[in-house]
């Protein structure tokens, strides 16, 4: 039997709000396949970022199972979850998240040094080099963020998240900041990666000319997630 990257069972989480607790992921029974694209897609406020946070460990879930690899996440704290993530998980965020005062290659390699705390610069350097040359910025290793467009940043982003190849990419809402024509593009080179890698994705997204290009699509509304047919044309 193949081993889930990353699954759940009856999962719940609850989150306290002023005095309330809110209801905010609701029974979530979901599993994704090593070298799988999902998407997820799902009206703002309906817990998609949620569900990314509890996969990534940076979210405890109030009951049911969560495993990541052969991890079940329940019982671990805080240094282990870190563990879980730095061995498996990568994250590509809407915002970038760059460091401004850091080259392309310098962000790169930061995560691979948080990542790997004993690999030998030369090794951080030759690794974060390769990972940029990946999604073709091999010329643009000296440049800051700001002196780079926005799918330029993005793609660093992207460098950045697969240069420790993790098996699992969490990527929420990766093109919601970029034109279409750059979304596309963007979103082709992660599908490459994916499949030359064998890295799942979990790709949550507003567009849907996006979701339908996954291998599974998935909705989620008001906490609850359910798996879309397959659309008869795809691409
Ligand atoms: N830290 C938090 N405390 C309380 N409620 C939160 C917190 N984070 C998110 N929420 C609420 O959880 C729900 C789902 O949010 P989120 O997962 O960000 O949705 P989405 O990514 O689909 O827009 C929203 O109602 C949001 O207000
Ligand atoms: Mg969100």
């Amino acid at each position: 039997m193949i081993e889930n990257i990353a699954r759940t069972r009856d999962m719940n989480l609850h989150l306290k709000s002023g005095g309330s607790a809110l209801h905010i992921l609701k029974s979530i029974t979901f599993a994704i396949n090593p070298g799988e694209v999902v998407s997820v897609v799902g009206p703002s406020g309906s817990g998609k970022t949620s569900l990314l946070m509890v996969l990534g460990g940076l979210e405890k879930v109030s009951d049911g199972l969560v495993s990541v690899g052969r991890s079940d996440l329940t019982g671990l704290d805080e240094d282990q979850l870190a563990d879980v993530r730095r061995q498996n998980i990568g994250i590509l965020f809407q915002n970038f998240h760059l460091i401004p005062s850091m080259t392309a290659l310098e962000n790169v390699a930061l995560a691979l040094e948080i990542a790997f705390d004993d690999l030998p610069l030369s090794e951080i350097r030759s690794r974060a080099r390769a990972a940029l040359a990946e999604v073709g910025l091999a010329e643009r290793e000296t440049h800051l963020p700001s002196a780079l467009s926005g799918g330029e940043q993005q793609r660093v982003g992207l460098a950045r998240a697969i240069v420790t190849r993790p098996r699992l990419l969490l990527a929420d809402e990766p093109t919601g900041n970029l034109d279409q024509e750059t979304a596309a593009s963007a979103i082709d080179l992660l599908f490459s990666l994916a499949r030359r890698n064998t890295m799942a994705v979990l790709l949550i997204t507003h567009d849907n000319g996006l979701a339908v290009r996954a291998d599974r699509r998935m909705r989620m509304d008001r906490g609850e997630l359910r798996e879309l047919e397959r659309e008869a044309a795809l691409s």
